[in-house]
């Protein structure tokens, strides 16, 4: 008999809530995710507002993008904020060291990424800088961002156009501290933590959700100390980054289209390894923090290939396959089932760089296959997860083998249900067998597919559209048993109704 996979549906169970900033995103000042993505200028031909680009702005809010990290990354531990404030003209010019060693021109700052920020409808994270930046330059950072008292900071930000105090939500308290973020031992950031974050105060309207910058994947030692070192009333998460890199070797990622079978195996065996890692690093938490209050923030994560042939390696410019979608839509399925924990999740980076959701090229666009991941996928945002127990055929590689499918379903609050599933395995159709525990009744309402023929397929300037969405309806119904036939190589998102 063909293989099927089976899941139980427990309808009934669902009581907690998919943080709708699990599908937030993260732009750096990093290649051309900013300059050239985001920021074209006021004089620039390509359709802008005030400098900020229409294109892409109005592609991330069709994805209700809910919340964009900035200004980075390694970037964030050498960013002045008072460089990029003021007239453009007057602006210093510094050079990004991290990325390239290129001119930064501050043209894009705090005002530009507050207007982008609200141009989109998404809510601002910002990453504070720990590494190079002194206290007393964060703390005034965060009251020219969240403070309407009269003060000398809140005038000079009158004088620079914006009357009212932003209240931005999110603050992060440096970037991998552990790496470019100043290479600290975790004892040392932890102190560090405790002297930033006192002096970033919660203005009246304003209160801060403060993220410590947390380990590296599965460091559990750096996790340990800061739950030990820091009072968790001082923070609202502890932030986590994992990249997926198709090869394992930092010299030699891998390809980003040119790949064969064993690269497409060890892409989807090392991001779906992000399962282990939040089972490790929750199991910590747990220990330290039973009742949950703190936040997991993987405000890092992707697949990170070599960069594509002929364009500058600091730039970390890569194309974008089904592969990287499939994996994607598995990563979601995990950050989903484990929303208990995890809150925020920000994909790297937003446009042009590494997993990007969107690639330009002058005025040109491509919305990548990890885009229509993030659109169908945005049912979920806030809804409340379905639990689901899944058994699933292997999909065998050599000697290894991964679960071919994945899912995960959440009730939304008009009461419709969404199952998002993914068929890993690139040769073979699998028929998933469905049953609800919990009750009866409900209807198709309605499915979509995103699959293309080889998993190296991608969207490209010359065929934007190759892989796009498409209406699915190849699901079989007989009383509470629901049969989906689910395409090799593919995700669908079906909805149910009652
Ligand atoms: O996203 C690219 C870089 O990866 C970020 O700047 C850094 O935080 C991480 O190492």
């Amino acid at each position: 008999a063909q293989p099927q996979a089976t899941v139980l549906v427990n309808d009934a169970q669902a009581h907690q809530t998919i943080s709708r900033y699990i599908y937030g995103m993260f732009s750096e000042h990093l290649g051309r995710d900013i300059y050239d993505g985001i920021w074209v200028g006021k004089n620039s031909s390509i359709p802008n507002k005030d400098g900020i680009r229409l294109d892409v702005v109005e592609a991330l809010k069709r994805i209700h993008v809910p919340v964009m990290r900035w200004p980075g990354g390694c970037f964030a531990d050498e960013y002045h904020w008072k460089d990029g404030v003021g007239d453009p003209a007057q602006r210093p010019k510094t050079i990004n060291t991290n990325w390239g060693g290129v001119t930064e021109t501050n043209a894009f700052g705090t005002h530009e990424f507050l207007e982008f920020c609200r141009l989109v409808g998404c809510d601002p994270y910002i990453a504070g800088n720990v590494g190079s930046g002194t206290v007393q330059e964060m703390s005034e950072w965060v009251e020219y961002l969240n403070s309407n008292q009269e003060s000398s900071i809140t005038e000079w930000r009158k004088r620079n156009g914006q009357d009212s105090a932003w209240k931005v939500p999110f603050w992060g308290v440096g970037n991998e501290s552990w790496g470019c973020g100043g290479n600290m031992t975790p004892e040392y950031y932890a102190d560090l933590y405790r002297r930033y974050a006192s002096f970033c105060k919660n203005y009246p309207g304003a209160p801060l959700k403060k993220i410590a910058s947390g380990p590296n994947g599965h460091d559990l030692h750096w996790m340990e100390v800061l739950l030990q070192d820091i009072p968790h009333w001082m923070m609202w998460g502890i932030s986590l980054h994992y990249y997926t890199v198709p090869t394992g070797n930092w010299s030699h990622k891998g390809s980003a289209t040119d790949f064969g079978e064993d690269q497409y195996f060890s892409t989807l065996k090392r991001g779906l390894y992000m399962d282990q890692i939040l089972n490790d690093q929750e199991a910590l938490m747990n220990r330290y923090d039973p009742q949950k209050r703190l936040a997991l923030v993987v405000d890092e994560w992707g697949v990170w290939t070599d960069v594509e042939p002929g364009t500058n390696p600091a730039f970390l410019y890569q194309q974008n396959s089904l592969r990287d979608a499939l994996l994607a839509a598995a990563t979601l399925n995990i950050f989903n089932q484990h929303c208990d924990r995890v809150r925020m999740a920000n994909l790297a980076q937003t446009v042009n760089v590494l997993q990007s959701v969107i690639l330009t090229h002058g005025p040109q666009m491509v919305l990548t296959p990890t885009y229509w991941v993030f659109d169908l996928y945005q049912v979920h945002q806030d809804a409340r997860l379905v639990p689901l127990q899944l058994q699933t055929p292997s999909y065998v590689f050599g000697d290894d083998s991964l679960p071919a499918i994945n899912a995960s379903a959440s009730v939304d609050s008009t009461g419709a249900m969404h199952i998002s599933l993914v068929n890993i395995d690139p040769h073979h159709a699998i028929p998933v067998k469905m049953e609800f525990s919990g009750s009866d009744g409900w209807k198709f309402a309605g499915g979509q597919l995103l699959t293309s023929a080889r998993v190296n397929d991608c969207n490209t300037f010359e065929r934007p559209d190759l892989i796009r969405p498409t209406s699915f309806s190849d699901v079989r119904q007989s009383g509470n048993v629901w049969t989906v036939q689910m395409p090799a190589k593919s995700v669908v998102v079906l909805t149910l109704k009652k």
